[in-house]
């Protein structure tokens, strides 16, 4: 693996990811659709791998939305335990890695099995400094602006008080800077009620790669796309020099 050092600023310190197409995988192999399941669990530990590598500090991956719950049960009942397998054959190695783990989204909607998995992994990595992975799960971007809003309402917040930072203090990823680089892989483009407040300045990049496929070359050319990017944030570009004439 190339661990080679990447110029300052083009790396992002938090890249945000639509893990989408892993059904359109294996119907392409003429295969359940829990199969593409499985293997984009093996894409997620790779690209944890590999950001880890690059050196980015925030990875946040969108695994199951607020909205999914609309697919056939086995299909839910199959992501769900998809969970346990992954954690218990993942969990050891990626907290021997440094990799602290943490989980955004409704937890009271999901069973308590599945629950239990996600608080031992956020447990067991609580002391890890290294890369922060964010599983969203059962997540939404509007669930996550209106519970931060009760949460602070909750805390006496007065309604002149709640500020963009107060807000931002009460978002399941108040932990975390604003994503640098959302990626969308599957080919569509649109958000899917992904992370709504904290993408306000995230560079977008689409590709058509379906999830299982996504592997080191795809994000390094993400990376590489995100790199040349100019990022105004709403200010100007940086005077240049006028060209000399000849
Ligand atoms: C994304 O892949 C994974 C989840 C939403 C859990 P999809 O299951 O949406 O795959 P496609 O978009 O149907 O191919
Ligand atoms: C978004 O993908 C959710 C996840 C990747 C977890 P979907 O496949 O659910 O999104 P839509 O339905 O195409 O918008
Ligand atoms: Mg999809």
């Amino acid at each position: 693996m190339n661990t080679s050092v990447s110029p300052e600023g083009s790396i992002p310190r938090h890249v945000a990811i639509v893990m989408d197409g892993n059904g359109r995988w294996a119907r392409k192999r003429f295969m359940p659709r829990i199969f593409g399941h499985k293997y984009g669990m093996e894409t997620v530990v790779r690209v944890i791998d590999h950001c880890q590598a690059r050196g980015v500090e925030y990875l946040t991956v969108y695994a199951f939305s607020s909205e999914n719950w609309k697919r056939p049960e086995d299909e839910v009942s199959g992501l769900m335990n998809l969970v346990l397998v992954g954690i218990s054959k993942y969990l050891a190695k990626l907290a021997s890695r440094g990799v602290r783990i943490h989980v955004a989204g409704d937890r009271s909607k999901v069973s308590e099995r599945v629950r239990q998995a996600w608080n031992e992994a956020e447990e067991r990595t609580r002391h890890n400094t290294g890369l922060h992975v964010t599983v969203a799960f059962n997540y939404g971007g509007r669930w996550d602006i209106v519970q931060a809003c009760q949460r602070a309402l909750a805390e006496g917040v007065a309604p002149e008080a709640l500020t963009e930072e107060a807000l931002s203090r009460h978002m399941a990823l108040a932990y975390a800077p604003d994503p640098d680089l959302f990626i969308r892989t599957g080919g569509e483009v649109r958000v899917s009620n992904f992370l709504l407040w904290q993408l306000a300045y995230a560079e977008l990049y689409f590709t058509d790669c379906l999830w299982p496929d996504f592997d080191e070359a795809e994000l390094d050319k993400a990376f590489a796309d995100f790199a040349r990017r100019d990022r105004r944030f709403g200010g100007v570009k940086q005077a240049q020099a006028p060209e000399q004439s000849a």
